[in-house]
């Protein structure tokens, strides 16, 4: 298989494990809206749906001014924090994903509000392809941490101390990226992570760190499209649909 095959093949999964999940939204609900690419075909899934009038009354909390502006473009209606304080509904993509749901995020950058809306949801669906799944969070994707630029040296010897390699992340221009929070995010290469509740716990401890992208309790189902359909992840429980 070529890789461009490989790419269409993901990608197809991608929007399928999407369209799997636009099917849960009901009328009436407010959303909240991930980042990356498997969130647009989510958002287009909802955007047809609303077309049809098969939606009414729909309100979404975006998580990145990216998917803010494709969500205007789409015609999907937008709400705040200043508005709303519950999401019914979440749904986002991820990095790496393991059998526990527990994910790395970040990937687009946008960890921050992703897990200031997975917080804030009854119900947090997350959507990948087959090749995010990973027997041990860190084998596949460098862990990012969003750090305040103000210390971002002295945060990233804090983390190398953890065991990490730590690459600081930038734009194509060579400048620092900044996230839509003016912050930076460090990209920490720990190889497969023994224990991820205990470096969740150690990262959380420092004031320089705003937030990193180990989700940890907070996936109500992972949706896994792969070549075989589509199988749902439940917390304790493995179920084909
Ligand atoms: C954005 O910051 C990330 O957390 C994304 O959810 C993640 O990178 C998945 O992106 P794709 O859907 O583009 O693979």
């Amino acid at each position: 298989m070529t890789q461009l095959q490989a790419k269409t093949d993901l990608n197809k999964q991608k929007q399928q494990a999407a369209e799997h999940a636009v099917q849960s939204i009901e009328s009436g609900m407010v959303l909240g809206l991930g980042t990356g690419s498997t969130v647009n075909f989510a958002l287009e899934a909802l955007a047809q749906r609303l077309r049809d009038g098969d939606l009414r009354n729909i309100k979404g909390v975006p998580s990145s001014t990216d998917t803010e502006s494709l969500a205007r473009e789409l015609g999907i209606p937008l709400t705040s924090f200043d508005e709303v304080n519950v999401i019914d509904l979440g749904f986002d993509g991820a990095d790496e994903v393991d059998g526990s749901l527990r994910l790395i995020k970040g990937g687009g950058g946008a960890l921050l509000r992703e897990k200031v809306l997975a917080q804030a949801s009854q119900r947090n669906l997350i959507i990948v392809d087959e090749s995010k799944q990973s027997a041990r969070l860190g084998s596949r994707w460098a862990l990012p941490v969003e750090v305040l630029p103000f210390c971002w040296k002295l945060e990233a010897g804090y983390i190398q101390s953890l065991g990490a390699e730590v690459l600081l992340r930038r734009d194509s221009t060579g400048s620092p990226r900044l996230t839509d929070e003016g912050n930076v995010i460090l990209d920490c290469n720990f190889g497969p992570i023994d224990d991820p509740e205990s470096l969740d716990a150690r990262l959380n401890q420092r004031a320089g760190i705003v937030e990193h992208g180990l989700f940890i309790g907070l996936a109500s189902e992972v949706i896994i499209a792969g070549k075989e359909g589509i199988q749902v992840l439940r917390p304790q429980s493995i179920t084909e649909s």
